[in-house]
């Protein structure tokens, strides 16, 4: 039925249920004898499936921490020079890598970290490889990083009993970045993975002996139309949540909320909240697999990229990685959340100049124009963008607006990070701006890693 739907909506005609009647509108002529007959066959199918997309999960009521989940002892903050065990999640992942590297330069702990791999050898070769292809292996890390086999989606993150209870023992501290990171899929299909991993984490929190929980999230938290043009402060609380669009967003709602409530009942916790999270930003090394990459390259293939009323709020993954570590070493940023945006992000139309100028040949097209074209490549695998074709032709459940239309600067907050900025200003950290500079290093990156051509 989503096939129907999806082939109907390239075709410009739009479908919505008005109790249980349907509504079609459609430009003159394209509603063929054909196309009329398939709508009145499969009416009850398509009204079922309206209705199954306009109903919004309440994720409120997803917010279930086990009831006898609550930390036994008393927390004994460590100086984070004296921590021995640190664990964490999502080494393997982009951010994750920058994290594991900052913490083995920071601090002499041994890192226990979770990783899916079919043996000790596998996870080591996956850590080190990963590191390797940003550029931060050192040899000298081995001794220091203790791989554990498993898996965020599975109780006890797939561990015995008796190795979860080791495990919970042994560490004091622990960093939660693994989450699966998905532009396209429901929530029901990230929730295992996002949002009862987390509750996993809080698990192995409580056990034994407290331990604080640097918990990784995202400025997405605040897509709630709720907040849309409102200046949202760290200090804001994290209330609404309808009208969160995609099912990551809502995944990583639900996840804070759970950590908010652990928090509530006296688990120590940290709370981190990157945008979009970029290269860094003196090597270029960036995930070339992520949402905006994809977009780069795609749409240079196509030729043409969507006109957009968009900031591009890029963090390089050094300034995100460099805060959380040293946000997470200041005894005061307990029970603190921080936000991680730039203070001066790119307007996404300066970011296709800035493309032109460096020399690509790109035509800037009306959203919805360069949404009809993305049809062209929708059977050509080699675009990256062909994953990720329902994020950019879907409507709203009103069929207003496409989804990428609905991060329009009226209807996203405006990021406060002050918090942050107070306790980073002495650090001598701070988020270097999206401009001409920082552009020349990623793109540089990409051509030399041969991600791009040159112009
Ligand atoms: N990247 C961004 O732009 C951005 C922006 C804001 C917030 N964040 C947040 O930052 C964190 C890190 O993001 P990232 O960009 O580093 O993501 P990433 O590159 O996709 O890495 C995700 C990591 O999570 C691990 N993971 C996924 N499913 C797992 C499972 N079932 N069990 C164990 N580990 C699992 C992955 O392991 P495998 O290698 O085994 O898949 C990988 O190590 C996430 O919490 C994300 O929500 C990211």
């Amino acid at each position: 039925m989503n096939q129907l739907l999806d082939e109907l909506s390239q075709k410009g005609i739009r479908v919505s249920a008005k109790g249980d009647s349907l509504t079609i509108q459609a430009p003159k002529g394209v509603i063929t004898p054909e196309i009329k007959q398939l709508l009145q066959i499969n009416k009850k199918e398509i009204l079922n499936s309206l209705i199954e997309q306009n109903s919004e999960i309440n994720l409120q009521a997803e917010v279930l921490l086990e009831p006898q989940l609550y930390p036994q002892k008393q927390v004994v903050y460590h100086n984070h020079q004296q921590v021995e065990s640190i664990f964490i999640t999502g080494v393997t992942g982009f951010l994750g890598a920058f994290i594991l590297q900052e913490l083995l330069d920071k601090t002499q702990a041994n890192i226990y970290c979770l990783v899916r791999a079919k043996s000790h050898k596998k996870a080591n070769q996956k850590v080190k490889h990963n590191l390797d292809c940003y550029g931060l292996w050192d040899n000298t890390y081995s001794s220091r990083i203790i791989c554990i086999l498993g898996d965020l989606s599975q109780p006890k993150l797939g561990l015995t009993e008796n190795d979860f209870n080791d495990l919970a023992q042994k560490i004091d501290i622990i960093y939660h970045s693994g989450a699966l990171l998905n532009w396209v899929c429901s929530y029901a299909a990230l929730k295992p993975i996002n949002v009862l991993g987390t509750h996993e984490i809080i698990k192995l929190a409580c056990e034994q002996k407290v331990k604080p929980v640097h918990y990784i999230s995202t400025l997405a938290v605040w897509e709630s139309a709720a907040y849309a043009g409102k200046i949202v402060s760290e200090a804001e609380p994290l209330t609404h949540w309808q009208g969160i669009k995609l099912g990551y967003s809502q995944s990583k709602w639900v996840a804070e909320k759970l950590i908010l409530e652990a928090h509530e009942r006296g688990l120590p916790v940290t709370i981190y909240r990157p945008p979009l999270i970029s290269g860094h930003s003196q090597t270029g090394a960036w995930n070339t697999d992520d949402v905006v990459c994809r977009v780069i390259k795609g749409c240079l293939q196509m030729g043409s990229m969507p006109s957009l009323d968009y900031l591009l709020n890029l963090s390089p993954v050094d300034y995100v990685s460099r805060a959380i570590v040293c946000l997470s070493q200041q005894e005061e940023s307990i029970g603190q959340i921080f936000h991680l945006n730039n203070l001066q992000p790119l307007h996404w139309e300066s970011f296709v100049d800035w493309m032109r100028n460096f020399g690509y040949k790109i035509n800037l097209l009306a959203y919805e124009n360069w949404a009809q074209e993305l049809n062209t490549i929708k059977s050509c695998h080699q675009n990256p963008l062909s994953p990720l074709l329902p994020f950019f032709q879907k409507r709203s459940s009103n069929g207003d607006l496409l989804i990428p239309q609905q991060y329009n600067c009226q209807r996203v907050p405006k990021y406060s990070c002050q918090q942050t900025f107070n306790v980073l200003s002495s650090q001598q950290i701070s988020c270097p701006p999206v401009d001409n500079k920082l552009l020349n290093k990623y793109f540089i990156y990409f051509i030399k890693n041969n991600f791009l051509s040159t112009p």
